[in-house]
């Protein structure tokens, strides 16, 4: 959509905490402050990756490549880097 919100990275990583939780992945920015109480690994881990680029972690725990997890992260998407 042309009004669809375009944010830095630097002002992502502002969003580090569990007050206020944003993650980017493939140029794509999702706010997943809500979602943190819920993820399965804990909201400890999500935290490692609050404010970056999820692709690292991702690497790491390849189970976030099935579909049921990218349709969840997909309801967080709030703009584009
Ligand atoms: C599991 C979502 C970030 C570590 C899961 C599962 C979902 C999920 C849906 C369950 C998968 C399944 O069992 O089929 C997400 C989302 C993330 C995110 C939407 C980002 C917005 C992270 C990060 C880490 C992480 C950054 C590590 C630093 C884990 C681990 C599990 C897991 C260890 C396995 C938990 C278990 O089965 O005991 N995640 N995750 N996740 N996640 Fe994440």
């Amino acid at each position: 959509a042309k009004d669809e919100k375009v944010f830095t990275a630097d002002e992502v990583s502002q969003h580090n905490s569990l007050e206020s939780l944003w993650v980017s992945y493939k140029g794509k920015v999702y706010d997943v402050t809500e979602f943190a109480q819920s993820h399965p690994g804990g909201a400890k881990n999500l935290l490692l990756a609050a404010g970056k680029d999820l692709a690292p972690f991702w690497g790491l725990y390849q189970q976030h490549s099935a579909d049921h997890v990218q349709e969840i992260l997909a309801r967080y998407y709030i703009g584009k880097l």
